[in-house]
């Protein structure tokens, strides 16, 4: 897609990071723009400040682990715009320790959120997109941990694994049935955004139960630590909604906004083209575990 003038784009998680700093060039591109966010007031100020800057925005509070959710996002779209052409599934949360250490809850809420998330954005507005029949692109928002492998952010790596699976299927679905509809997957690094504080959106019915969490060994909290330090020295999120317009303009899938870490992606390929045992390529960053 080339011509943005006058479409109509939805973004997921747009009232916070990349998927505000995505909505805000969509309006600067003159696209219509619906954003979609659980966080009311932020989406509200979001809303607010765009209108200021001349955009056509409508906010829709919306929990993207709910389909009834989705549905009505949708619903608000075409009621509000009439049509859907870009869409960005980006909502993505981030908790956890070890994998057999983390809570239920702790898997039902980002699997909610970042996999069933873009589960149901796939679901809702596919078909209205097909119904259409004009060009129309669609952006899920996975992440380098879609791509590498290494101790720790287990759930949130399950989640964007699925993510990336789950966009690779699509662009070969729709491609293949000669649909007007491109895919691209975007696959950040580090971004200096507020996803380390996802907790501050955690709903209710997903806290965890303080008999349930086991205290974070010396070596977990060092490497969050290490994990918050990178995110605020990564990319302004700007930045990558300027690399997912690069994208769409030139039918581009995979989105790889931090190219320096490709030699990552390349160890872990060899380890598994050559049958060895998965490689931490952090492994002289890591502190010890106790
Ligand atoms: N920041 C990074 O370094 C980085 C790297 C790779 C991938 N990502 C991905 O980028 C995406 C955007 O995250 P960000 O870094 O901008 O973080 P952010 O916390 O700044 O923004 C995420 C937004 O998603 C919203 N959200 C959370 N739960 C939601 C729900 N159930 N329904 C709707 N909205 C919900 C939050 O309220 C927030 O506004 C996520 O999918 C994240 O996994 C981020």
């Amino acid at each position: 897609m080339k011509d943005y003038k006058d479409k109509v784009a939805v973004i997921t998680g747009a009232a916070s990071g990349i998927g505000r700093a995505i909505a805000e060039r969509c309006a600067q591109e003159g696209m219509k723009v619906v954003i979609a966010d659980i966080e009311k007031e932020a989406l509200r100020k979001t809303a607010k400040e765009m209108k200021a800057a001349g955009a056509q925005v409508v906010p829709v509070v919306t929990d993207v682990s709910k389909n009834r959710d989705v549905e009505r996002l949708a619903k608000r779209t075409l009621d509000a715009y009439g049509s859907v052409h870009l869409l960005f599934n980006n909502a993505g949360v981030t908790t956890g320790t070890v994998i057999w250490e983390s809570t239920l809850a702790d898997w039902k809420w980002l699997l909610g959120v970042n996999l069933w998330g873009t589960i149901h954005g796939i679901r809702v507005f596919v078909p209205i997109m097909l119904k259409q029949d004009t060009e129309c692109h669609i952006v899920n928002t996975a992440s380098m941990a879609a791509l590498i492998s290494y101790p720790g952010r287990g759930i949130y790596t399950v989640t964007k694994h699925a993510v990336l699976a789950l966009s690779e299927k699509l662009y070969h679905e729709l491609s293949w049935q000669g649909a007007k509809i491109k895919v691209s997957v975007l696959l950040p690094g580090s971004v200096n955004t507020k996803i380390w504080d996802a907790d501050r959106n955690r709903p209710s019915a997903l806290q965890n139960d303080p008999r349930d969490v086991k205290e974070l060994s010396p070596g977990y909290q060092a490497v969050n630590e290490m994990g918050r330090l990178a995110l605020e020295s990564g990319l302004p999120p700007r930045q990558v909604a300027d690399c997912v317009f690069e994208a769409i303009s030139k039918d581009k899938f995979y989105i790889i906004t931090h190219p320096e870490m490709k030699p990552l992606l390349q160890l872990r390929a060899d380890d598994i083209l050559q049958e060895r045992n998965p490689t931490n390529p952090f492994a002289d960053l890591m502190p010890p575990w106790k």
